[in-house]
């Protein structure tokens, strides 16, 4: 089945890594849609016709007095077709509460860009037993009102630590949160070419959120023909 295979860059790389990676991608064969989510510096690369490109944030305002932000509407202006909001790198770092992720993912539909919201729980939200619950909590705050969105379950404790989910854990969580939302629903998370074919079988599972492993073209295009060219 066709799966949907992002890379987040995060802070990471140069145009002239992200071309090599371009002319990796030009000529691999996939039934799988291909985002990369570069820094903002890099977006103008050009991509090879079988890749998306994505940002790693947008604005919450389309235009004005707002120094140091990227609107959706500029986003749009060169080509970009997906934004990754809410990933817990800027919940962390730059306080991002779902109430503001809510109304970034307002401006980017509003200008065709599809948002990918990210949610997920910390180590010890998984170990009190509360992951459920505030995922649901930030879908429902996060997601705005019968959007078209990619949802993203990113546990924290995962990210760039090499520590997968187990394949019980996603699919629990994966099958929760098709009860709330009828939409694409990737696993992010220490995705790797070892990994991904299994997780991408799980249930429920429409996609993968790569980060490291989508720096080089290597790994990343074992992570793309995971499921099959
Ligand atoms: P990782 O990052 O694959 O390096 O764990 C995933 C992400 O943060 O999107």
């Amino acid at each position: 089945m066709k799966k949907i295979i992002a890379g987040n860059w995060k802070m990471n790389g140069d145009a002239n890594s992200l071309q090599n990676l371009f002319d990796g991608l030009q000529n691999l064969k996939s039934k799988n849609t291909v985002i990369v989510c570069p820094p903002f510096t890099m977006l103008n690369v050009p991509a090879p016709s079988n890749v998306a490109i994505g940002a790693q944030d947008c604005s919450s305002h389309n235009v004005g007095a707002y120094t140091g932000q990227i609107s959706a509407r500029m986003l749009a202006d060169i080509a970009v077709k997906y934004v990754i909001l809410g990933h817990s790198e800027r919940r962390l770092y730059n306080g991002e509460e779902s109430v503001e992720i809510r109304e970034k993912a307002l401006r980017a539909i509003e200008n065709n860009i599809t948002p990918i919201i990210c949610i997920g729980e910390t180590l010890n939200q998984k170990e009190q037993g509360e992951t459920l619950g505030i995922l649901t909590k930030q879908l429902t705050e996060s997601l705005p009102n019968g959007v078209p969105a990619i949802i993203a379950y990113e546990p924290i404790w995962a990210i760039g630590t090499g520590l997968v989910a187990s394949n019980d854990e996603i699919k629990a969580v994966h099958a929760h949160l098709r009860t709330l939302v009828d939409l694409p629903l990737l696993y992010g998370g220490s995705v790797n070419g070892k990994n991904a074919c299994e997780i991408l079988n799980i249930k429920n599972v429409d996609g993968v959120l790569v980060g490291g492993a989508s720096l080089k073209i290597e790994d990343f295009a074992l992570i793309i023909n995971a499921n099959g060219v």
